[in-house]
């Protein structure tokens, strides 16, 4: 089947880079969005990182879906249009997708466009009945996707990964409540969040001894000189990456070891010493906490599954049919 959504080129992807990058450093704190990590090497350093011993999310989660994979599928629906968001590799996918009919449909939404293909290859070879639309986008964007209804299926999305964790509180509830419109009324999110735990395992997970976390997180700078022409030393910067426990997240910044500039294009942008560039946020919530947020987005919690050590939660939430909606623009 053809994906007739607008796929962004590679220089829209570019332009979107260079203003975020822009606007980021001249802002204070200097910031640069997440989203940016993922370009193919990143996407490619996440996958290290997800196999160091620190990083217990992928693990966990991967573990909570082969335990309970069959019972969330019975909830959705064997028969649904699930839509996985932010799908990269895509490696959990399968523990679903085994459970769903053969007239169900598959559409994998990411960013990054040679994953996106891979990926979606790798599962219609496992599941070659399964109808698969990928759709290159940024679900940051949800309201624009056009994705097509399947009459007589529910909606689903699949967020795994505590994706939604680099989101602000507030930024997640307008997510959700975009999320709800997409899939509409009787529609269900099944959604990994991490939870809130000692410091101790929250700081090993972004402080992985290989060094993996540091490299994606010092992949931002490359990124701007291979894309944006940025001239940086990328060495000048640290990664520094801790739980800041008032706001229950982690925080990754890429801090300046000296007085320093940044070029891009025409304008320097001016580093003192120890000044950073926060690049992530990583947000952790209890399942109540979560519960509550998803509850402000009209979500109703069906069903959370989770690991023996409680490390990570699994959520299944759906919409009433008939509930009116309220959600933003
Ligand atoms: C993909 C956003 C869930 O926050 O744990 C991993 C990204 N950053 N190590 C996370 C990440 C540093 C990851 N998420």
């Amino acid at each position: 089947m053809r994906n007739e959504s607008p796929t962004p080129s590679p220089d829209q992807d570019e332009d979107d880079f260079l203003c975020s990058v822009r606007e980021g450093l001249r802002s204070r704190p200097k910031t640069i969005p997440p989203k940016y990590f993922y370009d193919a090497h990143g996407s490619h350093l996440f996958d290290l990182i997800c196999e160091t011993p620190e990083y217990y999310p992928t693990r966990t989660e991967t573990a909570i879906l082969e335990r309970h994979g069959a019972e969330m599928a019975g909830m959705i629906g064997s028969r649904c249009t699930m839509i996985e968001l932010g799908s990269g590799s895509a490696t959990k996918t399968p523990l679903l997708l085994k459970y769903l009919t053969d007239d169900a449909v598959y559409i994998p939404v990411d960013i990054c466009e040679p994953y996106l293909v891979k990926s979606t290859q790798r599962l219609q070879t496992m599941f070659p009945a399964l109808k698969m639309q990928p759709l290159c986008a940024d679900y940051h964007h949800l309201p624009a996707l056009a994705i097509k209804r399947h009459a007589g299926q529910r909606q689903a999305v699949f967020f795994p990964g505590s994706t939604i964790g680099n989101c602000t509180p507030n930024e997640a509830v307008t997510l959700l409540k975009n999320v709800a419109r997409l899939v509409g009324p009787g529609g269900g999110l099944l959604i990994g969040v991490d939870a809130k735990k000692s410091a101790e395992v929250l700081n090993a997970a972004y402080n992985d001894a290989a060094g993996h976390t540091a490299a994606f997180n010092r992949n931002l700078l490359t990124r701007m000189q291979r894309e944006l022409g940025a001239q940086l030393e990328a060495d000048q910067f640290t990664h520094h990456a801790y739980y800041n426990e008032t706001h229950g997240r982690i925080e990754m910044h890429l801090v300046s070891r000296c007085k320093q500039a940044i070029r891009v294009g025409r304008e320097s942008f001016k580093f003192d010493q120890g000044e950073s560039i926060h690049t992530e946020n990583s947000y952790k919530y209890s399942a109540d906490e979560f519960r509550r947020l998803a509850r402000s987005a009209g979500w109703h919690l069906q069903s959370t599954w989770r690991d023996a050590h409680a490390l990570f939660n699994v959520h299944y939430l759906s919409l009433s049919a008939a509930e009116p909606l309220k959600l933003a623009r």
